[in-house]
């Protein structure tokens, strides 16, 4: 660490070179001789008392010889790093002592230079080592996804989707854990339809972090409802948006689904990159439309673009205000969808605009309303669904 000293053990028998070596290292502030040793055994003892950064270690010696004393140093004081200092040159020696686990080979004599040198790339290699032992272990990477994500998805705005994700999250929530994660980057407001105060985390706070990220980053950020349902929820500012990229949204996916049986995408209209990969990641699509002609002309090229890209396996159809028909009917649009829709959901702007008011979905507010009566069934099916294997 900058400004503490390098402690030094020198491990010598000859009096004349632990003279020269103690002079040398006391030329130089960064080095500290805290303890001489005249022999193998003797060294090691002091390294188990003393602790030493680094030991200067000479090979002939009585009791025992360097070689053996740095194999039980390195194996039983994996801190302390030891560098050879001997006047066997031979090529022999020089192997025994890589082989030890010694970390440097000086022949005698040495200059004061050699000498600094090896202490310090020893006791770096050896900081760097133990500070590698000392993290703590990485998490195991995530394997099979224990949730289901289900993203909503519609190229058309205005037809419910974060209506219907809020409420749907808080009637899953009933049956088991649920999470809705705001994908609606640049105009999330799961946060508004939530009441979450204007300081909550978000996305925005992950930024960065999403190539390590860890379920603990996740959580740290992801508000919490009254009803419990976890959200994270979309930047505070648009720009955000592209800050955000593919690879960070299939992280994210990944990560939060281990912590949660059921997660909640709302997305916004857009086939760039981004959307593609979070469509491409989650388990189940779900296209809420209404049955006006731009919704239903929509859902037919999205149905269409999916089908192109090998996704349309995953999409399921939502019909919503399917008592608004506007002159179409639901079974015709069905024929020209080429698909029939999975859910229906009524009309119901006054429960909605209460629970809007009140900042709660009206699957709580108006429990019995037909609308909170819907959603509490489209979560039945969803939950009865078989989680999907990739
Ligand atoms: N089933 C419904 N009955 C009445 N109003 C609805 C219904 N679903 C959505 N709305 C209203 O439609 C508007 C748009 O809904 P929103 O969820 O914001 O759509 P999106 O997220 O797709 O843009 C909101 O004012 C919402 O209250
Ligand atoms: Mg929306």
């Amino acid at each position: 660490m900058a400004g503490e000293r390098i402690r030094v053990l020198i491990v010598d028998d000859h009096d004349a070179t632990v003279q020269t070596v103690t002079t040398m290292l006391q030329l130089d502030p960064e080095f500290e001789v805290i303890g001489v040793a005249g022999d193998g055994k003797t060294g090691v003892d002091q390294v188990a008392a003393l602790h030493p950064d680094v030991v200067l270690m000479d090979i002939n010696m009585p009791v025992m010889d360097g070689i053996s004393a740095t194999e039980i140093i390195v194996q039983q004081h994996p801190g302390t790093a030891v560098v050879m200092l001997s006047a066997q040159t031979d090529h022999e020696y020089l192997r025994r002592s890589m082989n030890v686990g010694a970390s440097y080979f000086l022949a005698k004599p040495v200059s004061s230079d050699e000498i600094y040198n090896a202490i310090r790339r020893a006791n770096e290699v050896n900081r760097l080592r133990s500070q590698r032992y000392a993290a703590p272990p990485p998490e195991p990477e995530p394997t099979a996804p224990a949730g289901t994500a289900i993203a909503f998805f519609s190229p058309s705005g205005g037809v419910g989707r974060t209506t219907i994700v809020t409420n749907l999250a808080v009637a899953l929530q009933k049956i088991a854990p649920t999470a809705i994660v705001d994908l609606s980057l640049p105009f999330g407001d799961i946060a508004v339809l939530l009441n979450a105060p204007p300081k909550a985390k978000s996305i925005g706070d992950l930024v960065g972090k999403f190539a390590t990220l860890r379920g603990a980053d996740v959580d740290q950020v992801l508000f919490t409802h009254r009803s419990g349902v976890r959200a994270l929820l979309a930047p505070p500012s648009p720009e955000m948006e592209e800050r955000i990229g593919p690879d960070d949204v299939r992280k994210l996916l990944t990560v939060i689904r281990q912590q949660f049986r059921f997660v909640i995408v709302d997305t916004w209209a857009s086939y760039g990159e981004t959307m593609l990969a979070v469509l491409e990641s989650a388990d189940r699509i779900v296209l809420p439309f209404t049955l006006e002609l731009t919704s239903v002309k929509n859902a037919r090229v999205f149905i269409e673009v999916m089908r192109k890209v090998g996704l349309d396996p995953k999409v399921s159809l939502l019909v919503n205000r399917v008592d608004q028909p506007n002159g179409l009917k639901l079974s015709e649009i069905e024929g020209g969808l080429g698909r029939k829709s999975s859910y229906q959901l009524s009309t119901d702007e006054a429960s909605l605009r209460l629970a809007m008011n009140r900042g709660l979905p009206v699957v709580d507010t108006h429990p019995d309303s037909k609308l909170a009566r819907e959603f509490a069934a489209v979560a039945k099916a969803v939950a009865a669904e078989p989680a999907l294997t990739r």
